[in-house]
């Protein structure tokens, strides 16, 4: 029996994550799958039942489960409140605790979505990459930090961008693991002509690709990188880099692809284990209005069952029902031409499962 926790979260998190359940639910059924599922707490729903973004009883539940599939944290609903108990709190405490480092961000195009692209289609058309994004370090978790008041009574804000040589390493290796799975390519993404830290990432970079004579390594400051992912994204095949850059070029590798809302995520830690979301976030100026795409949540489930639960059957029939529903024309509004009548979260749900089940 493998256990999976359900963390919904905030916004549209919930709305999607429950189409996600359904899609579980329905593979489960078809594959006939020992899975359990729970939910927990996390984010601001956490915060306006406990006082906290991430409660011990989320953590131990997730500690104790085999993946975890979450919807979404935050909004304007508790933005107020002091940084160290925001729901974003939530969110990197969990990935934190759980020690998943290796976040890996495929961006693809689905060829029925070429149109949806704001970029020409030729410039997309075929797009396949990935983005592996170091998770639990750098400039999001580096200390010191804080806002500090001067001695001439100028306030101050400051973080620390810091990477240790074994964190680096580690996320090298899931990168050029990636790499041999795919193209055989690793862009690393730095600023070393600048950041100490990125001359150091640059270095460890070098020496694991020695492990990987397969495998061609390339290095890109980071301000060019974000100019040739919308110029020729198609150069790319794994992009590796730092939680920073992998946060801002991960927005820009989605909308690529059409809509932000297409995109799952796995955060992955040293044995596998996962937690797998959409990078999406919580929206919440569509929330509760049965507007929003569940595709990329759906999609994450795939993702689980392929990374951390050992199902690859299931996985490639849910990614078989979303190329389905999209070729039966279905399209959120997110990723509707403006020729094209959009469709509700939970229409788009009952088409993946209805296709699942053909
Ligand atoms: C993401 C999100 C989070 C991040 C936020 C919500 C803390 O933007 O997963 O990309 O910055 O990592
Ligand atoms: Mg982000």
């Amino acid at each position: 029996m493998k256990k999976v926790l359900v963390l919904p979260g905030d916004g549209i998190g919930p709305e999607i994550v429950s189409q996600a359940e359904r899609v579980l639910a329905a593979v489960v059924a078809k594959f006939d799958l020992d899975i359990e599922t729970s939910h927990g707490l996390i984010g601001g729903a956490a915060i306006d039942a406990t006082g906290k973004p991430y409660p011990e009883a989320t953590d131990a539940a997730a500690k104790a489960a085999d993946a975890i599939l979450l919807g979404a944290v935050g909004g304007p609903k508790w933005d107020a409140l002091d940084m160290a108990i925001r729901p974003e709190k939530g969110l990197l405490a969990i990935r934190s605790q759980l020690g998943l480092f290796g976040n890996l961000r495929p961006a693809l195009l689905y060829p029925q979505l070429a149109s949806a692209s704001t970029l020409k289609p030729e410039v997309v058309s075929g797009l396949d990459l990935l983005i592996v994004r170091e998770l639990t370090g750098g400039i999001y978790f580096g200390q010191p930090r804080g806002i500090r008041t001067l001695e001439n009574g100028e306030r101050e804000g400051f973080n620390t961008y810091v990477y240790s040589e074994s964190e680096i390493r580690r996320i090298a290796v899931v990168a050029f693991e990636a790499a041999m799975k795919r193209d055989k390519r690793v862009c690393s993404v730095d600023k070393a002509n600048v950041l100490e830290a990125t001359v150091l990432w640059r270095e460890i970079m070098e020496e694991v690709a020695k492990d990987y004579p397969e495998v061609e390594l390339s290095h890109m400051y980071v301000d060019n990188a974000a100019m040739q992912l919308v110029r020729a994204p198609k150069q790319f095949d794994v992009m590796v880099t730092g939680n920073m850059f992998g946060d801002i070029l991960s927005d820009c590798a989605a909308m690529l692809t059409g809509s932000i809302g297409m995109l799952p995520s796995a955060s992955l830690d040293q044995a596998g284990k996962g937690m797998y979301e959409p990078i999406h976030g919580s929206a919440p100026d569509i929330a509760g209005q049965n507007v929003a795409n569940p595709l990329a949540t759906i999609l994450s489930v795939a993702m689980m069952l392929r990374y951390s639960l050992g199902e690859l059957a299931a996985a490639d029939a849910i990614e078989q029902a979303v190329v389905a529903v999209l070729d039966q024309g279905l399209r959120t509004a997110d990723i509707a031409t403006k020729d094209e009548q959009a469709v509700s979260t939970t229409a788009m749900g009952d088409a993946v499962v209805a296709a699942l089940n053909a």
